[in-house]
């Protein structure tokens, strides 16, 4: 009986140690998770807006800034460029641009942007996130190819205002993500052009 005693009370002992260690753990486990979704300055930054300088860019050249850790390709699309957009339409999955994610309403239009010329694209394919090549030479791709944006990663073709064929993985349009123009030579991915504030 004796023995019987001692072990419930060693049992009590034990248990209530375990509840004090779980209970410890709790409130050490709990302190760095809510650190952890406190925005750090590092983070903030991350989401800031990206002013891109495309003052020296020639017709036909691109530059790949980074916004929030993703790739974003500017491009000057050149007239030909501009030309072959109405030609393959009746191919394209989503010609008019409706699915409204892909897109800011500034850029659904036929050239998916605020200036025909300036063509803006998260740099990201809609199928499982490869980055596509940019081939702005007309037929590399098949006949149907009068340049664009081609992801080697399973065949998604895209046009040189990131409009997706049909028949292909990728289901949507690529991203375009909001900007505006601080200048003629200055686009700031990141704030929409209405009122000039973060997106
Ligand atoms: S990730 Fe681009 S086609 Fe699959």
């Amino acid at each position: 009986m004796k023995q019987d005693g001692a072990d419930k009370s060693k049992r009590r002992f034990l248990t209530g140690a375990a509840t004090v260690v779980g209970g410890t753990g709790l409130v050490l486990t709990a302190v760095p998770f809510i650190n952890y979704w406190l925005p750090s300055a590092r983070t903030k930054a991350a989401g800031a807006p990206v002013e891109v300088d495309v003052s020296k860019l020639e017709p036909g050249q691109r530059v790949s800034p980074e916004w929030r850790g993703k790739p974003v390709w500017v491009l000057r699309r050149d007239e030909r460029m501009l030309e072959t957009l109405p030609e393959l339409e009746d191919q394209l999955r989503d010609p008019e641009s409706k699915v409204a994610s892909q897109q800011p309403p500034y850029a659904q239009n036929r050239h998916r942007s605020l200036k025909p010329e300036y063509l803006v694209l998260v740099g990201i394919c809609t199928h499982l996130g490869c980055s596509p090549l940019f081939e702005p030479e007309p037929g590399v791709y098949g006949d149907d190819w009068l340049g664009g944006f081609f992801c080697p990663c399973h065949g998604s073709k895209f046009d040189l205002a990131g409009r997706v064929y049909q028949g292909v993985p990728a289901p949507t349009n690529l991203v375009v993500p909001p900007y505006r123009f601080a200048d003629d030579g200055t686009v700031v991915v990141g704030e929409d052009p209405q009122d000039g504030g973060a997106a």
